[in-house]
């Protein structure tokens, strides 16, 4: 499973930091987290929207583009141990800079000065998704947007929205989505995680999203998932995220497969793996176990994932051929 070679569209960047790498920081800086780790080192949370609280205490050792740029060369080099030869990560301004354009073009030079260098080393693309966060609101939204908007290029390929999903309703993004959509960024946003159908329906109606994050719980309104593969819009699913979350009971409550025989496009991603014990090998090991997927769902996930990847042409080229050849 680790050997497939995978494509990986929904990866948040602080989420993928491992605890002993945000540790390592807090010790470097003095910084007390201690009460956000277990005794055996992981990530200590209760739930959903304590997990927010203490992926938002992580980041507060994530000072500046040097600390982006060590965690960028972490993620890539755990990612490429599991086959992934793609991957399209969130990024938040908030968390780089704080809003600010001229910050966050530093902590992107940073971060696409590793990506580079890890492209020749390792065989993995990234390339970014600027990310707002909803809880914190549609006004510091439209700075990310701007932020966004200020950086699309061949790397800043796209826009999305993470966060507490039951804060606010999507329409109150519009802007923020219609100004990334003005600068040529391609959308994408959470929804039907925790908000249900009807949440997924709004996102799609009100930020014409290509993808949606999770979505899963579109498999509720049976006219929606027609709507979802009628337009070709892709789930970038998360099955071990849902699982340890507790949105679904056990994988074999998860709905991918139902979502897949109603003809919705469905892709593999692992969320936040550090703090959902997961990697893209072990969701690979877990569906194949619990819905015996084999080699040909596994690709039809990747080349899924690479039609709805973000990037341009020639780069779609080159993932296409290490899909296919490596
Ligand atoms: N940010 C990081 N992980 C998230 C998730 N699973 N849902 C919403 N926002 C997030
Ligand atoms: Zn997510």
């Amino acid at each position: 499973m680790r050997d497939i070679k995978k494509v990986e569209l929904h990866l948040h960047f602080e989420g993928a930091a491992p605890p002993a790498f945000i540790r390592g920081l807090a010790q470097e800086k003095n910084v007390d987290l201690s009460k956000i780790f277990r005794e055996d080192g992981s990530y200590a949370y209760r739930d959903f929207s304590h997990f927010l609280q203490v992926y938002e205490a992580a980041t507060s050792v994530l000072t500046g583009p040097e600390e982006f740029a060590r965690l960028t060369r972490a993620l890539l080099e755990e990612s490429a141990s599991h086959g992934v030869v793609y991957t399209e990560a969130f990024l938040s301004p908030d968390f780089c800079g704080g809003g600010d354009v001229a910050a966050w073009r530093e902590y992107l030079a940073a971060i696409q000065e590793v990506a580079d260098t890890a492209e020749r080393d390792m065989g993995i693309s990234l390339r970014g998704i600027v990310t707002c966060i909803r809880h914190f609101g549609p006004e510091q939204a439209k700075a990310v947007a701007t932020c966004a908007a200020e950086t699309a290029s061949e790397w800043v390929v796209g826009f999305g929205m993470g966060g507490d999903e039951m804060m606010g309703a999507p329409s109150d993004f519009a802007w923020s989505f219609d100004c990334a959509r003005e600068a040529g960024l391609a959308i994408t946003t959470h929804a039907g995680e925790w908000g249900g159908a009807k949440s997924v329906r709004d996102s799609v109606e009100a930020l014409r999203p290509a993808r949606i994050g999770h979505g899963v719980q579109a498999i509720d309104d049976p006219e929606l998932c027609d709507l979802l593969a009628e337009r070709d819009i892709v789930l970038e699913v998360c099955p071990g995220s849902n699982v340890f979350l507790g949105v679904y009971p056990k994988l074999e409550a998860h709905p991918i497969q139902r979502l897949r025989d109603r003809g919705v496009k469905v892709t593999i991603s692992t969320d936040d793996p550090p703090f959902f014990h997961t990697t893209m090998t072990r969701e690979y090991e877990n569906l194949s176990r619990v819905f015996g997927y084999d080699e040909s769902d596994f690709a039809d996930f990747a080349n899924t994932a690479l039609d709805a990847a973000f990037c341009d042409e020639a780069t779609r080229d080159t993932i296409r051929e290490r899909l296919t050849h490596e």
